[in-house]
């Protein structure tokens, strides 16, 4: 009898985590490398944050909280949902998990069967098909493409859906493309949704406040409120606030799927870290002004990047609306001998030459499910990019 679960056959290690692991290796043999894989900003939780979780701690919450998450942290999440997204979620239909992360798996795990199937659009965010793995259901992806600008078309979603399909994880903006689907595009996805009334939204808003320019995000039950009795809105706070490490998300979603949720919780972790649910409590509810400051930041090294990056040889790079990172195609270069001799058949062969030659640590397009491309997190220095930029563009120049 095999003593590790037959599940483990079916689950990757996450690319993302192992080329920041092998950049680390580099940097520990005295190597300069600039680090490009990372998915978190690069900014500090703001200090009204901070000094809420300390005064939590100082006021002594430290016991177990309950499982879907302190009442004020529920209500503050009921009322962000109304005042941003006009959405009516009550206390009771939101849950807090560790991170957005649980949030999604544990929504996975209530409702999967063997067999069930789960829409995934390419290229998705690494951990969505190992989620649906590890629960029994079968990731189905439908690929997008650069023309479209990483973007869905409702024509291939609904090719997609057959009667096994139980739901399609949406993610806008989208981790890694930073393709942010507008209002229109939206409606024409909802419009297909629409007509397939077993299959459910598990729609990813994480990167939400993130979008730039004059681009305005909506969700799925926003733009088409037919869908809400059918909708789990997944947010967090880990990257519009820059909490990465308090490992707060939450969700809004129908009564019976959240009380499903908060069983399975119940039993794996119960309640998020009480102390990082009052700092959240504070990022939901206090001054909003750090979003709009750290915005224009991202937007000008989206800018910056995207632009030295369309000036490399064989690189093709547009323009996302969101989040921070860019999804340039290297199809330019499959084919061409890297300066070390050797050729470059797959975007993973690209991103392993550029960090051994230039020091630079991007993560492979096919980790993504789409390739011939690579990702860049932007979530770094001005100083940083313009530097991995120019090396990116002289490696492109020396492959011949
Ligand atoms: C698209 C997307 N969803 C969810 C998450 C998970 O967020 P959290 O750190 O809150 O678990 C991430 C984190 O990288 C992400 O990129």
């Amino acid at each position: 009898m095999a003593f590790l679960a037959d599940t483990l056959s079916r689950v990757k290690p996450s690319a993302t985590i192992a080329v920041s692991q092998k950049a680390r290796e580099l940097k520990a043999q005295g190597r300069d490398v600039i680090g490009l894989g990372a998915g978190e900003p690069d900014f500090d939780t703001p200090d009204n944050i901070k000094e809420a979780a300390i005064a939590a701690i100082k006021r002594g919450e430290t016991k177990y909280t309950p499982v879907s998450g302190i009442p004020e942290l529920r209500e503050a999440i009921s009322r962000k949902s109304k005042r941003e997204n006009g959405l009516d979620y009550t206390p009771a239909q939101t849950i807090v998990g560790t991170g957005g992360k649980q949030i999604l798996f544990n929504a996975l795990m209530a409702t999967l069967n063997a067999g069930d199937e789960v829409i995934i659009p390419a290229p998705y965010w690494v951990s969505y098909p190992e989620m649906v793995a590890i629960c029994g259901g079968t990731p189905v992806f439908v690929e997008t493409t650069l023309a479209n600008d990483f973007k869905l078309t409702a024509e291939d979603l609904e090719r997609a859906i057959t009667p096994k399909s139980k739901w399609i994880i949406f993610n806008s903006p989208s981790n890694p493309s930073g393709a942010a689907y507008s209002e229109s595009e939206l409606k024409a996805i909802t419009d297909v949704l629409m007509r397939h009334e077993h299959l459910w939204i598990l729609t990813d808003d994480m990167y939400e406040h993130l979008v730039y320019g004059d681009f305005t995000f909506t969700t799925p039950a926003q733009i088409e409120p037919a869908l809400y009795d059918r909708t789990l809105t997944m947010n967090g706070v880990s990257k519009a606030y820059a909490m990465t490490g308090w490992r707060i998300g939450y969700a809004g979603g129908p009564l019976n799927l959240i009380k499903a949720m908060d069983m399975i919780q119940g039993q794996q972790t119960s309640g998020a870290c009480s102390v990082a649910q009052w700092a959240a409590v504070e990022a939901l509810n206090g001054p909003q002004d750090f979003i709009p400051r750290n915005k224009e930041i991202f937007q000008h090294r989206r800018d910056l990047v995207v632009s030295m990056l369309n000036q490399a040889n064989g690189l093709t790079c547009p323009t996302p609306e969101g989040a921070f990172y860019v999804y340039p195609s290297c199809a330019g270069l499959i084919g061409k001998t890297a300066p070390s001799g050797n050729v470059i058949r797959t975007d993973e062969d690209f991103v392993t030459e550029l960090l051994e030659t230039e020091g630079v640590a991007v993560v492979h397009g096919s980790a993504f499910g789409l390739g011939p491309n690579f990702r860049i997190s932007y979530a770094t220095s001005d100083a940083a990019l313009e530097e991995a930029c120019t090396r990116i563009q002289r490696f492109c120049g020396n492959c011949k």
